[in-house]
């Protein structure tokens, strides 16, 4: 079993506020060896190293029970591929009894993985992830042990590890301490219901693109009034979805017209004629 705790003292990490456990990862896959894997490196890695978080990866072959570790078999009433045993997850699932956590599979039939739901899972004192292989798992484990099905999106992988990762990664860089205010958590995609604005940095002309003039106007008020429009000019675009929820779930402004105020509509009038530097 891979197992990479902090070390004794458990406010490493967390220097501010309360001394808080490492965020508890619980990983049930054929394949230990791909954890911590990509989220052992850059931000991740070093929260893992200094114990906000924590990794168990434990190998669900060592719970099969006969003499050839079988931990898959063919499907009931035919079809293509094999079928992951049930009593083997479950005696695998016992084994992780006391970590804490949502007990979820990794399922492309799962409700769709958003960042709602790696704010709720950040909020828990960890999480449990068991990665399906072959064809998936037999329902009744599903079923007995009440997991929760969650998916990474409409395609299929081979494997639950990759989304398994990827959901952990989500989860990881909004724990406190992970990443700085700096970094810019609040103003990301999805924070405001929206996906974010376009991003300039130098050179200020590349290969003869400029960047947008208001951009170094230096008007704060001006600068987030034009990003706000980005933002809903691309999500209007590009995602649907997301605008039409966006557009029911923002309060009306009368000072527009009516037309809805966004958080960002409340902050930069507050902040109309402020500079920046
Ligand atoms: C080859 S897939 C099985 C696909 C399954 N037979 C189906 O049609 O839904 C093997 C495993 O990969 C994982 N997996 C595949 N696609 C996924 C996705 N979009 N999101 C999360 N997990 C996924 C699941 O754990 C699944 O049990």
């Amino acid at each position: 079993m891979e197992d990479r705790t902090s070390g004794d003292d458990e406010t490493q990490g967390h220097p501010q506020g309360a001394p808080r456990a490492p965020w508890q990862a619980t990983v049930l896959t054929l394949f230990p060896d791909m954890f911590p894997g990509p989220l052992g490196l850059s931000i991740a890695g070093k929260a893992l190293e200094t114990g906000i978080w924590a990794l168990k990866s434990l190998d669900i072959r060592d719970f099969a029970r006969n003499k050839h570790r079988s931990v898959d078999d063919t499907p009931f009433g035919g079809g293509a591929g094999m079928v992951m045993r049930p009593d083997v997850v479950d005696a695998a699932l016992d084994a992780i009894e006391s970590e804490p956590g949502p007990r979820i599979y990794l399922s492309p039939r799962g409700r769709r993985f958003d960042q709602d739901r790696a704010k709720a899972l950040a909020a828990e004192p960890g999480a449990v992830f068991v990665c399906g292989r072959y064809e998936g798992l037999d329902e009744r484990v599903i079923e007995a042990r009440g997991l929760e099905e969650l998916s990474l999106g409409d395609f299929v992988l081979s494997g639950g590890e990759p989304a398994a990762l990827a959901m952990m990664d989500a989860v990881i860089r909004l724990l406190p301490g992970v990443m700085g205010a700096a970094d810019g958590l609040t103003e990301e995609s999805f924070e405001d219901g929206l996906l974010e604005y376009p991003l300039y940095t130098q050179p200020r002309d590349w290969k003869g693109r400029t960047i947008p003039e208001v951009l170094l106007s230096g008007h704060h008020g001006r600068i987030k009034a034009w990003r706000r429009d980005e933002a809903e000019r691309i999500t209007k675009e590009r995602r649907p979805d997301l605008w039409a929820r966006h557009v029911k779930d923002r309060p009306v402004d009368p000072s527009r017209g009516g037309r809805k105020r966004s958080q960002n509509d409340r902050r930069d009038s507050r902040r109309d004629d402020e500079k920046v530097e």
